[in-house]
Order: structure tokens, then C-alpha cells, then sequence
């Protein structure tokens, strides 16, 4: 990074001005490089939020939240999602560059022939209740594949970093399928290696040992799709945690189990049920001619409501992935003839009152990618309970490439961040019979 211009802080107490560099990324803002302000001022910033901060430097994916741009390696996520599948995205996620025949071909093979877990994973189902949350089951076994690789956990080495991007993203279906099959009591379904990413894991999801399971095509595409929208997405919460875990020197797996653990929140990956669940409600109050009566719960600030699936921190105008979803989504409900799918019709005239209504208009409140993406899943005969752990199954790639990129930073340093105290100041302990 070379400066390209400076910013000068002045201070009204007397604290002498300090200049700081400025530099000019490829697109998007300029960043201030305040790294010197603590050392020169004794002073803190203050971004609670991450508003107004970067990070980290990255080349992996730029969103122009203004434009509604997604750019994954520079490419628009438009031309990714029709023109290419999810591995070859994870490559390009990976490496910088789409994938020729023969890269691919080979990526492919070396996921496939990684997609079984260690027999003995299937032990650590069975200390989890049938309903556990699949989340509570994908954070404990994501986290406890590090004690199955003792051979590639030194993240210096850049071959056990391949290795490791590898095995996450060829189990990760794997595991989800069996936290599926686990909570329907039927038995695992092993991977098959003439299948493709996703076919295999509508078969591990669907198929059972008693017939023959032959994948959807049509659903199988959309499915893909559905995993490229997801895949990564620049510093959002989940992936700032695994830098910052991955900051500490602590394994792939460690990490990638502290980023499916952030995800869940409802605010993060956890909207696409949480969507699905507002949209049931507002069914079972009475469907469409109850939409005013909810949209005037979001708009009071007494009742916690939000309106599930729309908002972006970055994303000022409509998430570029939910237009994509709800494409996706008329495809597989015309697919399966559910055209009049009642929770689809709902959600169209959600988002049609919303977007001309004042309250989210001035708050540039658009679709998410999580707003049609529970529709399309429960299309797919995914259980809504299992919608996030699809979300952090695509992740994974965005996640361990970040992380990647993170390790192989020169000047890493582990993330430390200060913070503005405002408790008691120091005081001496009053002796018990005092108090
Ligand atoms: C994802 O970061 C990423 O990139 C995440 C993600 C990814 O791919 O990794 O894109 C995936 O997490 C998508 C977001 C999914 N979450 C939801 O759909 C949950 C509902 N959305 C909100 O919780 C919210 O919009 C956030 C959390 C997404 C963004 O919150 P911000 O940026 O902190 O914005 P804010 O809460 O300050 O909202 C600004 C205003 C507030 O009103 P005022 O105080 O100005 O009056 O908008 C209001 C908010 O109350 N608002 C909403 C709302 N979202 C914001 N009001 C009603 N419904 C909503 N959904």
C-alpha cells in the first residue's frame, strides 16, 4: 500500500496535530491509516460498530453498498451465479482466478475425494438431543474436526492450509446433512463420489439406504446457486471473527467454528429463519390483509419488531443476492408447481408495500439475501431450522479464504482491540464487616 495523500488531527486541548497517511484502494473508500494515533496522541478511536472502520486490507470481495454491487474477485455475482457452479466460485475464492477445464476438474476431484468425516464423528451425534438446534450440532462438530488432523494444523505451512480449505469445504455438507438425518431419526448417508457438490448433498439430505435417490437437476442448479450467493461477503460479523480467531494463531476448524457460532444470531445468518418464522405469523394472523397491521408494529419502536430479511449495513440499495433469490425462488416453485405458494405471494406483497413505504424508504431498507432464501429452501424440502446451517455450509469457503489471507498478511499481528472505560476508577477493597 503506498500513501496517496494525508489527513491532518488537529486537537482544541493542546494535543499537538499529527498527519496521517491515506491510501486509495483499487475501488471503493480510502482508509486513514491510524495506526500511529495511540503512540502519538495517547488517544483512542471510537467505532463501537465498525461504522467507519477497516479492518483489514483484502482483494477476495468489494460490495458497493450504494450501487448494490457484489463483486467476488472482481467479477459481478450476477455473471458468477449463471455462468459458473459453486466449486468453481470456491476456487476463485481460493485463488484469485477462475478455474480452466483441467484446474477444475481437479478441484473437483480433490473435494470429492474429501467428503467422508472420520467414521468416529458419528459418535459425537449421539450426545445431542434429536431437536438440538443443527447449529448448536454444526459449531460442536465443525470445532471438533481439529482432533482428527493433527497432520495439517500448523497454519504456517501452506500445504496444511490447502488441505484444511479443502477438507472444510468437502465435510461441511457432509455434517449438515447428518445434523438433518440425526434429528429425523434416520440413518447417515454416505457421500457418493459420482455425484457433484450439490447433488451429493441433496442425496445425503433426502436419500435413504431403502431406494434409489435420483437429485432434481432443476433443484440441484438452484441449490448451487443458492451457495454461490452465500459464499462470501467481504468483513461481515461471522467472517471478522474468524480473523480475528485466526489472529491467535488457532486452527482452521477452531476458527470456522467460532464464524458458524456468529452466524447464528438473528441479526446475521439466522434472518433466513428468522424470516421464514415472521412470514408464518403474519399467515396465521390472517395472510395478506394483515400485512398493515404488521408493518405498523416494525414502524413502532415499542415492539422490538423488525422486519426480518430487510436492512444492510453495507447495502443502501437492494442486496444484488436477494434478487438473484427471488429469481431462484419462482424457478423451484415453478418447478415443483407451487406457483401459488402462499408464503411467496406474501413475501412479494411484503416487499412491495415496503419499498414504497416512507418509513423504510428513508432508511433505505431493502431486501437482504435472507429474505427469499427461507422460501426457496422450504421449496426444497430443507426444514427452516436448518436454513443457517446451509448459509455457514456456503460460507465456509469465504470464510477460509479470508482467513488464508489473513495468515499470509507479512505484518500480521493478533487482534488486540482498547476500549473507552467508563467504570469505577480505581478504589481499595472495604473489609466485609464495613460494606
Ligand atoms: C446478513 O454484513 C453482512 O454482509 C451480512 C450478510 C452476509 O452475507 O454476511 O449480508 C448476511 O446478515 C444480512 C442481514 C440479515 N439480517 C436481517 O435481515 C435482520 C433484520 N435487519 C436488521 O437487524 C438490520 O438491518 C441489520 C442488522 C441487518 C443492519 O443493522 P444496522 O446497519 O446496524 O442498521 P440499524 O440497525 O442502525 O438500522 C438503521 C435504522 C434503525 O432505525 P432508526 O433507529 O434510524 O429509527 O433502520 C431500522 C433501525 O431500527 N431498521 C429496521 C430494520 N433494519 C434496520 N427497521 C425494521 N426492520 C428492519 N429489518
Amino acid at each position: 500500500m503506498t500513501p496517496n495523500s494525508k489527513a491532518t488531527l488537529n486537537f482544541a486541548d493542546g494535543t499537538p496535530s499529527i498527519e496521517f497517511p491515506i491510501y486509495k484502494g483499487s475501488v471503493g473508500p480510502d482508509v486513514i491509516d491510524i495506526r500511529k494515533l495511540y503512540g502519538g496522541t495517547g488517544k483512542f478511536t471510537f467505532d463501537p460498530g465498525f461504522m467507519s472502520t477497516a479492518a483489514c486490507e483484502s482483494k477476495i470481495t468489494y460490495i458497493d453498498g450504494d450501487k448494490g454491487e457484489l463483486l467476488y474477485r472482481g467479477y459481478p455475482i450476477e455473471q458468477l451465479a449463471v455462468n459458473c457452479d459453486y466449486l468453481e466460485t470456491c476456487y476463485l475464492l481460493l485463488n484469485g482466478e477462475l478455474p480452466d477445464a483441467t484446474q477444475k476438474k481437479d478441484f473437483e476431484h480433490r473435494v470429492t475425494n474429501h467428503t467422508m468425516v472420520h467414521e468416529q464423528m458419528t459418535r459425537f451425534f449421539q450426545g445431542f438431543r434429536r431437536d438440538a438446534h443443527p447449529m448448536a450440532v454444526l459449531v460442536g462438530c465443525v470445532g471438533a474436526l481439529s482432533a482428527f488432523y493433527h497432520d495439517s494444523l500448523d497454519i504456517q505451512n501452506p500445504e496444511h492450509r490447502r488441505i484444511s480449505a479443502i477438507r472444510l469445504i468437502a465435510k461441511m455438507p457432509t455434517l449438515v446433512a447428518m445434523a438433518y438425518k440425526y434429528s429425523v431419526g434416520q440413518p447417515f448417508m454416505y457421500p457418493k463420489n459420482d455425484l457433484s457438490y450439490s447433488a451429493n448433498f441433496m442425496r445425503m439430505m433426502f436419500g435413504t439406504p431403502c431406494a434409489e435417490y435420483v437429485p432434481n437437476p432443476v433443484l440441484v442448479r438452484a441449490l448451487d446457486r443458492i451457495l454461490i450467493l452465500h459464499a462470501d461477503h467481504e468483513q461481515n460479523a461471522s467472517t471478522s471473527t474468524v480473523r480475528l480467531a485466526g489472529s491467535s494463531g488457532a486452527n482452521p476448524f477452531a476458527c470456522i467454528a467460532a464464524g458458524i457460532a456468529t452466524l447464528w444470531g438473528p441479526a446475521h445468518g439466522g434472518a433466513n429463519e428468522a424470516c421464514l418464522v415472521m412470514l408464518g405469523d403474519i399467515q396465521k394472523q390472517g395472510g395478506l390483509p394483515k400485512i398493515g397491521e404488521f408493518i405498523a408494529q416494525v414502524k413502532d419502536k415499542n415492539s422490538n419488531v423488525k422486519l426480518m430479511g430487510f436492512g444492510h449495513r453495507v447495502y443502501k440499495n437492494y442486496d444484488p443476492r436477494a434478487k438473484l433469490m427471488r429469481e431462484t425462488c419462482y424457478e423451484v416453485l415453478n418447478e415443483l408447481g407451487l406457483q401459488d405458494d402462499p408464503m411467496f405471494k406474501l413475501a412479494m406483497a411484503l416487499e412491495k408495500i415496503a419499498l414504497e413505504d416512507e418509513y423504510f424508504v428513508s432508511r433505505k431498507l431493502y431486501p437482504n439475501v435472507d429474505f427469499y432464501s427461507g422460501i426457496v429452501q422450504k421449496a426444497l424440502g430443507i426444514p427452516t431450522d436448518l436454513f443457517t446451517c446451509i448459509f455457514a455450509l456456503a460460507r465456509t469457503v469465504g470464510w477460509i479464504a479470508q482467513w488464508t489471507e489473513m495468515i499470509a498478511e507479512p505484518d500480521q499481528k493478533i487482534g488486540r482491540p482498547r476500549q473507552l472505560f467508563t467504570g469505577a476508577p480505581r478504589r481499595d477493597v472495604t473489609p466485609i464487616g464495613q460494606r
